[in-house]
């Protein structure tokens, strides 16, 4: 086995990287998902036990945001730990739900979050972590330090 990553990363000054927390719910998080894909309408409650559910299994949810000068939500990214028995209980992440503001793209902020939750990965013992984009994203997350690793396979019981 051979360690690969060493990550440097640097926030516009002011920006705070952390836990998503409940408050956020009032604070952009659903306006900034919503940069990402079709939210729809949640509703606090619905909101609360989702966090309640995530925060009961934070072993294996890691949501995180990164919050503006001003405190404002204004980045999205989850990270999954998955435990396997593969490879001696290997354990990998998934990076899910990148997102960022239209007014704040382009400042490096999609590619802290990636890495920032890729460092968390590491640290919690995965041996990788990878994730599903787009065509239009790979450049991207090649940025990120990440490579065309397969091809994604999907049965979709819904089209949103
Ligand atoms: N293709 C190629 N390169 C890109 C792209 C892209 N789509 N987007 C950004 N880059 C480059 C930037 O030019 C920059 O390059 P540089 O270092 O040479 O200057 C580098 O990648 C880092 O860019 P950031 O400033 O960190 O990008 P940003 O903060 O704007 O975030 C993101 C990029 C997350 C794709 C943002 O545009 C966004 O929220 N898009 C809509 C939602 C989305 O598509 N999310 C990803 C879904 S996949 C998933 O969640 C696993």
């Amino acid at each position: 086995m051979t360690q690969e990553s060493t990550i440097q990363l640097s926030l516009p000054e002011g920006y705070t990287f952390r836990k998503l927390k409940l408050t956020d719910y009032s604070n952009n998080y659903i306006e900034t998902l919503k940069v990402l894909t079709t939210v729809g309408n949640i509703s606090e409650e619905n909101f609360n036990k989702l966090f309640q559910e995530w925060s009961q299994n934070s072993h294996i949810y890691q949501p995180h945001v990164i919050l503006n000068k001003e405190g404002v939500v204004v980045s999205t990214g989850m990270l999954l730990l998955e435990s396997k028995l593969i490879h001696e209980c290997g354990k990998i992440g998934h990076i899910e739900d990148i997102s960022v503001a239209k007014e704040e793209q382009g400042k490096k902020l999609g590619n802290y979050m990636v890495k920032s939750l890729a460092s968390l990965a590491e640290q919690a013992g995965c041996y990788k972590v990878i994730l599903d984009c787009s065509d239009h994203n790979v450049g991207f997350y090649e940025k990120c330090g990440f490579e065309v690793g397969g091809v994604e396979m999907v049965h979709r019981f819904f089209r949103y």
